[in-house]
């Protein structure tokens, strides 16, 4: 739903009859309502507010410690600031795992309070009760398979995941389960191309990938990193699209500059 309450332009529909006119669907992360207003008008179809959050807004190392308010408050800002994207929130850890009650409350949670139009969940078959009670309540969800870094302490390393062929059979058999329950989309992150491909083909739902190659029915990327504002993360995957970090490095080195000489403000610039 848009700020006035009505539905957004993107709907979960739209996602599907894109994937079945061959139309790639772009997506990007937003913490902000400034980046999601701008991230909106440039035509993204889908903005998630990702618990990256964690990494790139509050500077943790995993995206573990992000709570269920902080995710709220992301996903209000964003949805000010989005008119036209769908906008989907991750609903971060410990808020749907092991129990499907509490899973359905979360989510009840950032619909009612957030004006967001979906949730994202991680995992497969581990996770698929709480999908289901989700669902029936009327919520739309994503999912999201491979490296799913909630789970980073059981994987121990941020490598390409499904390469052995039982996690990638695993992997395929849950993207069906997922499809079959009702989810409206999933999102492949960091999987083998040729694997990402298959199960792109093999679903009637669109697939997101990041780090997943060219064959999924969609992209994503954390906007952090495509406008180069993080410099410290450089996967294969990632296309760098500007370098906000030594744009912003220089304009405040300017700042100070001007600030210690004196040269701001100056006549024009005071009352
Ligand atoms: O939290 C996030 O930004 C994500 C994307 C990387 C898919 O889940």
């Amino acid at each position: 739903m848009s700020v006035a309450g009505s539905v957004r332009a993107v709907t979960t529909l739209r996602l599907t009859e894109m994937k079945q006119r061959g139309e790639k669907i772009a997506m990007l992360t937003s913490y902000d309502y400034s980046t999601a207003k701008i991230v909106d008008a440039a035509g993204i179809d889908v903005i998630l507010v990702g618990d990256s959050a964690a990494n790139v807004m509050a500077g943790y190392e995993t995206t573990l410690p992000i709570t269920l308010d902080m995710m709220i408050y992301h996903a209000r800002s964003v949805t000010r600031g989005a008119k036209r994207a769908l906008v989907v929130v991750d609903l971060p850890f410990g808020t749907y795992q092991g129990n499907s009650k509490v899973a359905l409350d979360s989510a009840i949670r950032i619909m009612k309070e957030t004006e967001a139009d979906a949730v994202k969940m991680e995992g497969g078959e581990e996770i698929i009760e709480s999908v289901q009670r989700i669902i029936s309540a009327g919520i739309p969800v994503m999912g999201h398979l491979g490296l799913t870094p909630q789970s980073i302490h059981k994987f121990g390393t941020y490598n390409v995941r499904a390469k052995e062929e039982a996690e990638a059979a695993k992997l395929i058999r849950d993207a069906h389960l997922l499809e079959e329950n009702g989810c409206f989309a999933v999102v492949l992150e960091k999987i083998p191309a040729t694997l990402a491909t298959q199960v792109s083909q093999e679903l009637r739902i669109p697939t997101i990938g990041i780090g997943a190659g060219s064959g999924t029915d969609g992209q994503v990327l954390v906007v952090h990193d495509m406008l180069g504002i993080s410099n410290d993360f450089s996967p294969r995957f990632l296309r760098r699209y500007a370098d906000l970090h030594g744009v912003m490095s220089k304009a405040i080195s300017s700042y100070v500059e001007d600030v210690k000489s004196c040269d701001f403000p100056n006549e024009k610039e005071q009352y």
